[in-house]
């Protein structure tokens, strides 16, 4: 009932050229498991990646996008530019935009909303930190990130998607197993069910955190997990492949 959705986030990587060769060649990748495919490059490399994509049934969407309109905010972007680029979905909330960025649970909610009210589909990340899940906390953290994100969202909760990012599992190898992944998950469903009731089993959630070839497979076959925001196994088409193609 939920589509599966693979998202490539490519982080600060490619510039506009090499993201107009990697999207040639994941142009010509099959893609055997019906999900849907996500990119996600810099925003300097949208037009180039937009105009790659043309024709493809591979989606565009950006790392980030600003809570106003317009106006004085040196170095940011905004909605109405990423729609023009033809960008359809946006990263908020990411983990290193929250460590490096002073991203909260606050400006992920307003950057959600002004993402919606464009016509843009947030994919809000949440996840905790080693030490909150050595505390035993993680359920609480990460349902408290989500229904923070989603304040005020009401029937746009259709148009969201969640990727839970354990902060431990990101760019390290690790990954949390599957049944952890799944649980976890169940639990910031939950969370979105409390709110927004039955629209819940409509919101897909993605894992994410060192997925790879390796490991989608077990993870995409639990039942809560509906697909992958994948950073390292993104940047390359033979790796991507690999995720994409999991069965
Ligand atoms: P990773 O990154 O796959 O390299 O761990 C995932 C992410 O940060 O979205």
């Amino acid at each position: 009932m939920r589509t599966p959705m693979i998202a490539g986030n490519w982080k600060m990587n490619k510039t506009p050229a090499q993201t107009k060769a990697l999207i040639e060649d994941l142009k010509k990748m099959q893609n055997r498991c019906g999900a849907e495919l996500v990119v996600c490059p810099m925003t300097v490399s949208l037009a180039a990646a937009s105009e790659a994509l043309k024709g493809s049934n591979i989606h565009l969407g950006a790392q980030n996008v600003h809570f106003a309109d317009n106006g004085a905010y040196t170095g940011e972007c905004n909605a109405d530019s990423l729609k023009e680029l033809g960008v359809e979905y946006v990263i908020i909330g990411h983990s290193e935009r929250r460590q490096y960025f002073g991203e909260t649970d606050v400006t992920v909610n307003q950057r959600s909303l002004k993402a919606l009210e464009a016509g843009l589909k947030p994919i809000i990340c949440v996840g905790e930190s080693l030490e909150q899940k050595q505390q035993g906390i993680t359920k609480e953290i990460v349902c408290m990130q989500t229904k923070v994100a989603l304040l005020n969202v009401g029937a746009q909760i259709e148009n969201v998607v969640i990727a839970y990012e354990p902060v431990w599992a990101i760019g390290t190898g690790l990954t949390a197993s599957p049944e952890e992944a799944n649980a976890t998950i169940a639990a910031i469903r939950g969370a979105i069910r409390e709110v927004f009731g039955a629209a819940a089993d409509r919101v897909r959630i993605l894992y994410g955190g060192s997925m790879n070839a390796k490991n989608a497979h077990d993870l995409m076959a639990q039942p809560e997990i509906d697909g992958g925001l994948i950073g390292g196994a993104a940047l390359a088409a033979e790796k991507f492949d690999g995720v994409v193609n999991f069965n």
